[in-house]
């Protein structure tokens, strides 16, 4: 069968404050749609997948969280790690569980943080990927890039491949992990398209390929694997994880095994957005719609997350977050981002949006 599995682990520090350590950004609503992004991610995964086939790996810190938004999910689809290590290892521990009990399983893995819209679309894209992972491929979703972002990973879309149900499959020539901004450009001017983070495979191939790129990796996770379901598995799952090498799938899997013209591509034609910063949460907001401040004169563009009523503008644009219960006032400023939160109030522009993610650092004591 086909398993979406949903690595969630990132901190999202570049929406600070709303998005914490403790509360990172897949747990909030984000989009005012009344579900948080796991929540969401759920919700248009389930229908391929039913909710036996669901998979969520998170840390131990949020792992009560998860099951409590997450009621459908079962207590064997929710895969503890008992630290951090990265999405090779995240997707890896999926790959190893699932193949466990079902050894012709495809796994997908979807991030836990992302917005998507034109849910039809994306569900035909998914079914073209499974039916090319069935065929051993490692097959990624592409996105037309809107930009030269430095954020995402490349995909240099080769030539089309012959699988059938699977029409729009063309081959990766080469897969790029956050190239730098000058050949990021080049490459949106190739014709390049971003990797939606999305992989889809069959979990005895992933694991056959981690064999070959990350041996120790691997190792450890059919360790892990070979215990799972016994009186041994958490034991086993605690002496192993430690051990295992923090790599991201996209580079020590995606670029060698494209290298090796193991990848493949389907263009996703659906509105995707990793909510990277307030700045992309408000230009996504501002494309539906969204709620503006109710009151005030000329808050043209003042985009409100949250409760309207306890927003004030005047003379003001830009993305305000009243999280704090506070009413908060914008006056004779333009693009602003405001985000009051009860322990910590962000002041920023949409221009430095970005930076937040090194204000965090020199919070932390890391900058
Ligand atoms: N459980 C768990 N544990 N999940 C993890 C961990 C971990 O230690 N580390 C990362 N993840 C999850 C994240 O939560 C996310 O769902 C996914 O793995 C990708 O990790 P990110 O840290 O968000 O990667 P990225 O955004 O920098 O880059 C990836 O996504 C881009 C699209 O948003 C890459 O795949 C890029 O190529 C891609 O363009
Ligand atoms: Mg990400």
């Amino acid at each position: 069968g086909f398993h979406a599995v949903v690595p969630a682990g990132g901190a999202g520090t570049r929406l600070w404050p709303l998005s914490r350590a403790a509360r990172p950004k897949f747990l909030h609503d984000l989009t005012g749609g009344g579900r948080t992004l796991v929540q969401a991610t759920w919700d248009r995964l389930v229908p391929l997948t039913g909710e036996a086939g669901m998979v969520v790996v998170t840390g131990g810190s949020h792992a009560v969280a998860v099951a409590r938004q997450l009621p459908g999910l079962r207590e064997e689809g929710l895969l503890v790690e008992p630290a951090p290590r990265n999405s090779a290892a995240a997707i890896g521990l999926a790959a190893a569980v699932v193949a466990a009990s079902d050894p012709d399983a495809v796994i997908g893995s979807f991030a836990a943080d992302h917005v998507i819209a034109d849910e039809e679309v994306f569900h035909a894209a998914v079914a073209e990927a499974v039916a090319a992972a069935r065929e051993g491929w490692l097959v990624t979703i592409g996105i037309d890039p809107t930009g030269p972002s430095t954020g995402f990973g490349y995909v240099h879309v080769g030539e089309r491949l012959d699988v059938e149900g699977a029409p729009s499959l063309h081959r990766v020539a080469e897969f790029v992990e956050k190239p730098d901004a000058e050949t990021a450009a080049r490459y949106v001017e190739a014709g390049w398209r971003w990797n939606a983070g999305m992989f889809v495979v069959r979990a005895a191939t992933l694991l056959e390929m981690l064999d070959e790129l990350e041996p120790a990796l691997a190792a450890g996770l059919r360790t892990i694997g070979a215990a799972w379901g016994t009186p041994e598995q958490d034991e086993v799952l605690a002496a192993t994880w430690p051990g295992l090498a923090s790599v991201p799938i996209d580079t020590a899997v995606a670029e060698p095994a494209a290298l090796a013209g193991r990848v493949a591509v389907v263009p996703g034609a659906f509105r995707w957005d990793d909510v990277g910063d307030w700045t992309s949460l408000g230009d996504l907001l501002a494309q539906d719609g969204a709620r503006t401040a109710p009151v005030g004169e000329q808050v043209d563009g003042l985009l409100v997350l949250g409760d309207t009523s306890r927003v004030l503008g005047r003379h003001a644009s830009g993305v305000v977050v009243p999280a704090s219960g506070r009413t908060v006032v914008v006056a004779g400023l333009q693009d602003v981002v405001v985000v009051d939160t009860l322990d910590a109030v962000l002041v920023t522009t949409r221009g430095h949006a970005q930076g937040v993610k090194h204000v965090v650092d020199l919070l932390k004591g890391e900058g």
